[in-house]
This record gives C-alpha cells, structure tokens and sequence, in this order.
C-alpha cells in the first residue's frame, strides 16, 4: 500500500498565484521526505515536451558534504554571466516599494545558508542548446522550463518552499563534475533549493498590470 503524501489542500488557483521565491523563509533545520520530492518531480514530468520528447532530468542533492562543495560553486558563479537590467526592467523591478530590497537580502541570506537548505534539486535536459537555432532552442528550453516551474507549483502545494536560481549555469562545467552529470549530453538549467516553508500563507504578488501587456488582436 502507498502512503498518502499530505499537500496543503489549497486550490490549483492559490497554488497559482502564492507561489513566491521563497529565500528567508526557508526552514533550513527541518527535514524534507524524500518522498514528497519524488512526487513534485513525478508532477513535474506531467508537464509538455516538444514532440513527446521527455528529456527531462532532475538531480536531488542531500548529502552534506555534497551540498557544501555545490553550495561553494554556486557563490562561484552568482551574478556570472547576468545580463545587466535594461532601464525598462529596473522600472518594472522597484515598481514596488520595497521589493527589490527584499530580493537582495534574500539572496544574500540564500548565499550564506544554501548549504544548509536540505534539499538542492538542478533539472537537467538531455542535449545541449548553445548550437541550436532559435526555434530548436525555444523547443528545447520550452520541454523543461514547463517542467521546473511545475515542480515549484508541486513543492508549494505540498507545503515546500521554492527559489528558481541559476547560480550553477556559470560553473556548470565544475557542477557537472562535481555530481557525475554528463556534461557534453546533459545541459542544467536551474538550481532549486526545496525546504519547507516558516508558514504557509503566502499572498499574490504585485505584478506589471495585465492591461500595460496583453494585447489584443495585435501589438
Ligand atoms: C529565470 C529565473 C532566474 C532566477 N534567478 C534567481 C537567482 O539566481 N537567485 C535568486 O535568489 N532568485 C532568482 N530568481 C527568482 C526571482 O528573483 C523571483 O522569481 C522574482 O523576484 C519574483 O519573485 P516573487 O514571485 O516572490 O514575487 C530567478 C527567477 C527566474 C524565473
């Protein structure tokens, strides 16, 4: 008989809309079940794949030791290859008072404590973009990114807390090593470190309004 894995009975919509980047509200000291890690990954395989494709790979990291070594390339290679903020995206960033200061302290608390959150998920997909033509990239990133932002929706209603970072894209050469992937076959895409949450309230987020970028009908 399996065992039920308890989630936090919150509608598909607030899973929708409450799942933050959570940073300072990661509670480093608590276990995560290994479990409910293989059932946010199992959810996340449900997501799309361009042609059926199923590439997707998902290595969880729990090991002390290995958790530090990939902590220590992580600071490596934060803010590494970032593109600089356009003045459009500066706007869109500060648009609310308050939050990219809150951003920045919780990256810096990310920074000091990564080694300590319990689990480090990196998903993976088998091949590598950098040679791709643009509609061969967009087919790539697009049969994992669905994915890794489904196992963010997975982990939060099951009462974890999420941050998508891409600290390890820079060092990813080092991260590969460091954890067997094959590199020349298997590309990382993110780094997500997983803990449960200090609480479970979280609210919307203030966003662009809808009305400043849907369009209708034409641009
Ligand atoms: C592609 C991508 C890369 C990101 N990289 C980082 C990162 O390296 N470090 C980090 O702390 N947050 C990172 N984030 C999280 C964003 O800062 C966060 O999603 C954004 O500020 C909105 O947060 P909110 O949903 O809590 O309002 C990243 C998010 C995305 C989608």
């Amino acid at each position: 008989m399996t065992t039920a894995i308890p989630d936090l009975g919150l509608t598909a919509l607030e899973v929708l809309t409450t799942t933050r980047a959570v940073r300072h509200r990661l509670a480093l000291d608590r276990p995560v079940d290994p479990a409910v890690l293989r059932r946010c990954v199992e959810i996340a395989l449900q997501a799309p794949t361009g042609r059926n494709s199923q590439r997707a790979a998902f290595v969880v990291v729990t090991e002390p030791e290995r958790k530090h070594a990939l902590a220590d390339l992580w600071r490596r290679g934060l803010g590494q290859g970032d593109e600089p903020m356009s003045p459009a995206d500066l706007r869109r960033a500060y648009a609310e008072p308050g939050s990219m200061e809150r951003v920045w302290s919780g990256l810096r608390h990310l920074a000091d404590n990564l080694h300590r959150v319990p689990a480090l998920v990196i998903p993976c997909i088998e091949g590598r973009a950098e040679h791709l033509a643009l509609p061969q990239q967009a087919s790539h990133f697009g049969s994992i990114l669905p994915a890794v932002w489904s196992f963010l929706l997975a982990a939060r209603a099951h009462g974890l807390g999420t941050v998508w970072t891409t600290g390890n894209l820079a060092v990813e050469r080092e991260v590969a090593e460091l954890l067997g992937i094959p590199y020349d076959e298997v590309m990382q895409v993110a780094l997500i470190p997983v803990a449960h949450t200090k609480g479970t309230a979280f609210r919307p987020a203030h966003r662009v309004p809808v009305d400043e970028v849907l369009h209708w009908n034409r641009w």
